[in-house]
């Protein structure tokens, strides 16, 4: 079958069942959550305030989420977290599903929610947007088995800067994706800042990252 015929077929299936095993039970100190903390407090300086909404886009399973609350979270008293993850029902060998992984990680954490959702579909707006590892390319996309109908980098971007309030930091693995991430701001003319390399206390990961933050107007 030819690979995104699969991926259509695959995507269409699982969004529809939401077939899982249920209530999900793992390790709570998640070093990807450390890593996360550790980022944002390097790169991302919000002012205190009542208030805040922040959005992940792309959120997986949402193992890192203790490190965007706990960072956030010391800048508000209200803090409104949200994922978004547009293939929410992919399934692990274990059987359980993207979903039911987030709810264990999101469990006892006030004010946070998981969507299984397309980005394109949040109205709201965020004061802040933190965007992990983006498909700015279609081999990745494909890989991770999403139909190429949802390939759409430029757009995404585009929606995500729409909803924004005043920062986005986002991440790209690599060189060579970094490089196509930085066409699609200068493209839509979005006001960013290049962060170079992105460097953490421990280092969990072989390719190197870089990042950038786009600022609302
Ligand atoms: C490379 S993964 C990064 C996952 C996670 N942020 C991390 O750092 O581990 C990109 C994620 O974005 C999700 N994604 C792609 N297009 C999306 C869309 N339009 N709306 C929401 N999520 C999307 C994918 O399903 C995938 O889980």
């Amino acid at each position: 079958m030819p690979d995104n015929l699969k991926n259509e077929f695959d995507f269409f299936i699982r969004s529809h069942t939401k077939f899982s095993r249920k209530n999900y039970c793992g390790e709570t100190e998640n070093p990807e959550s450390k890593y996360v903390f550790d980022i944002l407090s390097r790169h991302v300086k919000p002012l205190k305030k009542e208030k805040l909404s922040v959005l992940d886009v792309g959120s997986k399973n949402w193992a890192y989420v203790r490190g965007e609350y706990d960072f956030f979270k010391s800048y508000c008293t209200f803090l409104r977290l949200d994922g978004v993850e547009i293939d929410a029902y992919r399934l692990y060998s274990n059987l359980y599903s993207r979903y039911e992984v987030a709810k264990f990680y999101i469990k006892n954490l006030d004010g946070v929610s998981y969507y299984a959702d397309n980005l394109l579909n949040i109205k709201r707006e965020y004061d802040y947007i933190i965007w992990l590892l983006p498909f700015v390319t279609i081999y990745p996309h494909k890989k991770w088995g999403l139909p190429k109908k949802f390939f759409m980098p430029e757009k995404l971007l585009e929606h995500a800067y729409g909803i924004l309030r005043e920062e986005m930091f986002i991440i790209n693995q690599g060189e060579e994706e970094a490089e196509i991430q930085q066409e699609l701001l200068e493209k839509l003319k979005l006001p960013y800042r290049c962060e170079g390399e992105i460097k953490a206390g421990s280092s969990l990961f072989k390719t190197p990252r870089y990042g950038f933050i786009v600022r609302k107007h």
